[in-house]
């Protein structure tokens, strides 16, 4: 798997809401006190409302012995790899889906729970009913509500029978007893029902007869399995998506998930037939590679029927569609110059943004030994100006990228781009990321890069104790 340190652990990206509240306010006690009250009024009633249907918990008659139809196997296969249940519910170096795996929060850590057919550390003893529930009103086999680390807010939009055919598919897998280390997390589980009486919207989607069958699908896999929006939406302070800014990108792990709407900050736009590519192999040469967060899920999608994957791509190129004329005029291109050559700038160029010539001299000078080989005119990776990482609103992900480096997929051979982080100090780095931004782009410079550097080696040192 590409880059396989950095992806660890799965995303929570309530981090970045609840943070920034944190930042501005005093922090913990307003937010628990805020998280207490509620409960106090809401949890109660709400709570007794919702789950006085799930007395019938717990059916007598499990799955995992039963025999399945070996097509809905192999379809609850594909279906569970779409919605990354293995990325989450693997932890490191363990066995498939027996869980384990730390999500960090700001409220603390929670463990994504053992889902093979084992009977008493796993969900071997869920009935289909069970876990239909689970899927769709983030409640436990005990009527107990499920933190929304669990991206239940998406999978409550998945029809009965593709979540059935992910329970054949989990129930047929070996049981694996694995009991899930207990989550250390200061919001109590009770408090949950108020967070889903604010912000979760349970049902299925109805289907937009504007839109044609493929586009209709590839929502359908967005919205619902896929979660998307887990990470490319912006979330408040509660952790909650921000409905309105539906795919205008979000904050996962220390990356940046770029925009996926009209505010896609692609260099050119992206075609239905290169998010296809993208998907399935981790890489487009038009616009380079996914890595951090977005390897494991271009790695699962590899598994996917293409048809699948090309309604994804279908209505995710619809939707960055919208503006990318706009775009391509304001950033001097011609409109609707799909794969326009990308920008590419003098470095000596007039602008009064490189009026500060000193750092933009050393960034060029260690562009041109460390980078240039590879990266001018595209000889081994792609030539930089193709890449969002250049022209997105942040430079998280060309740092991190710079530190880390590239790793081809599991079983794959090679190194396709050294780490960096040994051999460029924060100050290096700092001034060859202001001018690979005004080299290769045409927007505003970024503020604040030696903050983020000092940030992303701050998560690398803490990657790396947990690690030794
Ligand atoms: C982003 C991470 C993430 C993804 C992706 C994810 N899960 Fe989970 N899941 C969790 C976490 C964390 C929990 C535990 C929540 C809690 O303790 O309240 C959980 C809990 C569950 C539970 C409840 C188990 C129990 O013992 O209570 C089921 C069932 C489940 N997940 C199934 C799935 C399936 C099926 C998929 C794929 C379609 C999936 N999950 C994808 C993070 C994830
Ligand atoms: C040994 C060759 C090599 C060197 C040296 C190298 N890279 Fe790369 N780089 C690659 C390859 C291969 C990829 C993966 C293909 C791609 O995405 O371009 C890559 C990917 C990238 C990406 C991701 C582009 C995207 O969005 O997919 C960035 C950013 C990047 N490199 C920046 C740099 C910077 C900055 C330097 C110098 C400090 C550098 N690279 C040095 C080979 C190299
Ligand atoms: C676990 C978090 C996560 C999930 C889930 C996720 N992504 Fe991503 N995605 C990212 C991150 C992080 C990046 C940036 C990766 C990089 O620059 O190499 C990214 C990059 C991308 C890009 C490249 C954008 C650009 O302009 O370069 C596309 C396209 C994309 N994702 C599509 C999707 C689609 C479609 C889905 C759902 C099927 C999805 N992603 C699900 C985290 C995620």
């Amino acid at each position: 798997m590409l880059n396989n340190r950095i992806i660890e652990p799965p995303y929570l990206a309530t981090a970045s809401g609840l943070l920034n509240l944190v930042k501005h306010t005093r922090p913990w006690n307003i937010i628990l006190v805020l998280i207490g009250a509620l409960a106090a009024a809401v949890a109660v009633a709400w709570a007794m409302g919702r789950h006085t249907s799930s007395a019938s918990a717990g059916s007598p008659h499990p799955g995992p012995d039963a025999s399945y139809d070996q097509t809905l196997v192999a379809k609850g296969a594909w279906l569970a790899a779409i919605g990354n249940c293995n990325t989450c519910h693997t932890a490191s170096n363990g066995r498939t889906f027996a869980g384990g795996r730390p999500l960090s929060t700001p409220f603390g850590t929670i463990y994504a729970t053992n889902i093979t057919p084992d009977r008493e550390t796993g969900i071997g003893s869920w009935s289909a009913s069970d876990f239909l529930r689970a899927m769709h009103q983030g409640v436990d086999r005990e009527g107990r509500d499920l933190y929304p680390a669990f991206p239940y807010d998406h999978f409550t939009h998945v029809a009965n029978e593709d979540v059935n055919a992910i329970y054949a598919f989990l129930m047929t897998r070996d049981p694996v007893r694995a009991k899930t280390p207990a989550n250390r997390i200061l919001v109590p589980r009770p408090a949950i029902s108020v967070w889903k009486a604010l912000y979760f919207k349970p049902g299925p989607l109805a289907p937009d007869a504007a839109h044609d069958a493929s586009w209709n699908r590839g929502r359908y896999l967005v919205d619902g399995l896929a979660h998307c929006g887990g990470c490319h939406t912006p979330r408040n302070a509660l952790g909650a998506e921000k409905e309105r800014e539906d795919l205008a990108g979000g904050t996962v792990e220390g990356w940046r998930a770029p925009a996926l709407n009209e505010a896609s900050p692609a260099p050119s736009l992206w075609t239905a037939e290169q998010l296809v590519v993208y998907l399935r192999t981790g890489f487009d040469a038009a616009h380079g590679t996914a890595a951090g967060a977005m390897a494991p899920v271009a790695h699962n999608l590899s598994s996917v029927p293409e048809a699948e994957v090309s309604a994804i791509a279908v209505y995710i190129a619809a939707r960055m569609a919208a503006s990318a004329g706009a775009r391509a005029t304001a950033a001097g291109n011609a409109p609707g110059s799909q794969g326009a050559a990308p920008v590419e700038r003098s470095a000596r160029g007039d602008d009064a943004r490189q009026a500060d010539v000193r750092p933009a001299k050393d960034g060029d000078a260690i562009y041109r030994t460390a980078c240039a080989d590879c990266h001018d005119g595209g000889r081994r990776g792609i030539a930089l100006g193709y890449s969002s990482s250049m022209t997105d609103t942040t430079p998280a992900n060309l740092i991190r990228v710079t530190l880390d480096g590239i790793h081809p997929r599991e079983g794959e051979k090679g190194e396709l781009m050294p780490a960096f982080r040994g051999a460029l100090d924060d100050t290096q780095l700092a001034s060859l990321i202001a001018f690979l931004r005004a080299r290769f782009s045409r927007a505003p410079p970024w503020q604040d890069i030696g903050g983020e550097v000092a940030k992303a080696k701050r998560e690398r040192e803490s990657e790396d104790r947990k690690s030794s």
